[in-house]
């Protein structure tokens, strides 16, 4: 019920875009909406991981105005919030995390935006904060015809969306950056939101930086005349976890008609060539799911600590630099984000046990966009690292967590982040897509983005869907089974009659490397020649227990492995060597551990050397490396470093 009473208020939102002010100014009591919304018996689906009560009262459009201070290693300032009230005698509830709230006021403002332009009479108001499961909640209590409230606030140096990093971490050395990470539920640790996916705000913003630095924010730059003050504004509803924002001393370059690229000057030129045919990536997905609907599409390189491959903040994905390989053969990381335009951005899962909606979807979305552009054969291997990826975890999973609608009541949404979401989401697709075909299953996809446009979505919604417009529309093709959606969403295991991705080339690297298992072949013997990083990833996963640190020696001196200026590839043969115990890496190691905060890889890395025997290595390492890594890298490692 009250999810769908969310969905029912965005729909509504939604389709007053545009047509003046998505919120009446009236704030007379309005009849419940759950009322009107269809009734179906589910499940309790509201967000465990926020305080908010968006069918009480919903936040609209949030105006921030913020003061970045590199010194004190804060954002402060005030957020200023236009709700509509759905009931009229609720109070305002926010999520925060450590934030300091020195003023809260209300005011009745009439309208949502610019809220600059209306003129306030704000009042102090009664408010409250109290602690909470993952975080804090603000209370805000609501006069009659308030429609607006600003908080005057401060984060924490720690705030756990924020990374302050100095100069030296930086890859030009000169200027510290600052930058935002607020999936899942970090937003909340730099402003107060109703931080929850299943909640969608335009907002506007005033960002104030000393030093000559630049500021970014993940929405639409506007013209200011005052040096140091920028000014942006998101005029697309948005969950709270696409609030992004970056200071830094960067430089852009332009990729094509509405893309770019924004880095460091002494990385703009390699991101430039690698990110070269960004253009073509978006009319893939136009060509596949309709249009691309946030005008432009950036890309900010960040420095090496971002602790994801890449964030999809809107019209500015944030990457790792780790993607520069010099080839291009790691740009599906691109793809993916921006495929979140679609699943993710305009279709948003409600809750974070829904995340297979978006990051499923996701994947399924980028093997598409890379066998356009690239071909069939390098989708394949895309898609069979990607499954190998899935198998190896679901080994491991309790069973709990392996299904794609999870329960994550009493978790931290960071902790439970599995291959499952994302692997198994796009098996899921591949074989509803293997099963009607791409000429039932391609516009079903595309209708599925179009219907649920700027709304936050059930797991639930998507089977009545496929049940709708699939299932009772289109028979199976011919020799194919129905597919069990059942078993698929609700129930642990890869799921029956998983599609099987298949690749000649790994099938010749896997002949390689029973070769030279066998003795028939020398490793210098091996004919690598034309082998992709793909190839070469596929190859050095599948290296046996067997294989000893001299084994591993004769490898390096053949292709000169730990000096490989692929992070995947290095990253892989890293693990292996800590595993086999080849210890001539252990400087590229250190070295590696040391620049990187990106969590897929260090997991990983400092695992093997745990289970290796060598913890005394990985403390030493981490006690070194921690304070240059994300607080949300931090919290992994801790538990994994720190607790064995
Ligand atoms: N949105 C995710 C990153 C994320 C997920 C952050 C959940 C916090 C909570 C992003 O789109 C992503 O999936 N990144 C992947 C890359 C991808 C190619 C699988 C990553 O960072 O490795
Ligand atoms: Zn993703």
């Amino acid at each position: 019920m009250f999810a769908r009473t969310v969905s029912f208020a965005l729909l509504a939102a939604a389709s007053s875009i545009g047509c003046g002010p998505a919120v009446k100014p009236s704030t007379a009591p309005r009849a419940p909406v759950d009322a009107v919304a269809p009734s179906e018996s589910e499940p309790s689906t509201a967000d465990v991981h926020s305080v908010a009560r968006p069918s009480e009262v919903v936040v609209r459009h949030t105006g921030l105005d913020l003061a970045v201070d590199f010194g004190a290693k804060t954002l402060s300032g005030t957020a200023t919030l236009a709700v509509e009230r759905l009931d009229g005698d609720a109070p305002l509830l926010l999520d925060a995390r450590d934030l300091d709230v020195r003023a809260v006021e209300v005011g009745t403002a009439g309208q949502l935006r610019p809220l600059a332009n209306a003129s306030v009479q704000w009042r102090e108001a009664n408010f409250a904060v109290d602690e909470a499961e993952f975080g804090q909640a603000i209370r805000v209590d609501l006069p009659e015809g308030s429609d607006a409230v600003r908080i005057e606030y401060a984060t924490a140096p720690g705030a756990s969306g924020l990374q302050w990093l100095a100069p030296e971490q930086t890859a030009d050395g000169t200027s510290p950056f600052l930058y935002t990470q607020s999936q899942a539920i970090h937003a909340r640790s730099w402003l107060p939101c109703q931080d929850t996916p299943g909640v969608r705000s335009t907002y506007d913003a005033v960002v104030r930086v000393d030093g000559g630095l630049t500021a970014l924010m993940a929405a639409r730059s506007m013209p200011s005349e005052e040096p140091g003050v920028f000014r942006f504004e998101m005029d697309k509803p948005i969950p709270s976890y696409l609030v992004a924002m970056a200071v830094g001393s960067v430089k852009f370059a332009e990729l094509g008609p509405r893309s770019g690229v924004w880095a460091e000057s002494s990385v703009l030129d390699r991101a430039v060539a690698e990110f070269g045919n960004v253009e073509s990536m978006i009319d893939a997905v136009e060509a596949l799911y309709g249009p691309y609907r946030w005008g432009r599409y950036d890309i900010l390189v960040l420095p090496p600590a971002f602790p994801f491959g890449g964030m999809e903040n809107p019209r500015l994905t944030f990457a790792t630099p780790t993607i520069l390989a010099g080839d291009r053969s790691l740009v599906a990381l691109i793809a993916h984000e921006l495929a979140h335009s679609w699943s993710g951005n305009l279709v948003t899962n409600a809750t974070w046990g829904d995340l297979w909606l978006n990051e499923g979807f996701t994947v399924y979305v980028e093997r598409r966009v890379m066998e356009s552009l690239y071909g069939r054969e390098r989708e394949e291997m895309e898609a069979m690292l990607g499954k190998q990826d899935l198998l190896a975890e679901l080994a491991e999973l309790p069973e709990a967590d392996q299904r794609l609608s999870t329960d994550l009541t009493g978790r931290d949404p960071d902790d439970g982040l599995t291959n499952v979401p994302y692997e198994k989401g796009a098996l899921l697709l591949r074989l509803l897509e293997e099963t009607y075909g791409r000429a039932a299953f391609d516009p079903f996809l595309q209708r599925w983005f179009t219907e649920h446009a700027f709304t936050s979505v059930r797991t639930s919604d998507f089977e009545a869907f496929v049940r709708a417009e699939l299932v009772e529309k289109h028979a199976p093709l011919a020799g194919k089974a129905p597919v069990d959606l059942d078993a698929w969403i609700h129930q642990p295991g890869v799921g029956p009659g998983a599609p099987s991705p298949h690749s000649a080339a790994f099938e010749k690297v896997d002949a390689s490397l029973r070769a030279l298992l066998e003795g028939k072949v020398q490793a210098t013997e091996l004919d690598t020649k034309g082998w992709t990083p793909h190839e070469w990833l596929h190859f050095l996963r599948a290296i046996p227990e067997g294989f000893s640190a001299e084994d591993m020696a004769t490898l390096d001196a053949a292709f000169g492995l730990t000096a490989s200026t692929n992070a995947e590839i290095l990253a892989q043969w890293l693990e292996v060597s800590v595993r086999r115990g080849y210890r001539k890496t252990d400087a590229a190691l250190e070295a590696f551990l040391l620049e990187v905060g990106r969590r897929k890889f260090l997991t990983p890395l400092y695992r093997a050397l745990i289970e290796s025997g060598r913890t005394a290595d990985a403390k030493r390492i981490y006690a070194q490396a921690r304070a240059g890594y994300h607080p949300i890298t931090q919290r992994t490692l801790d538990a994994l470093v720190q607790g064995s």
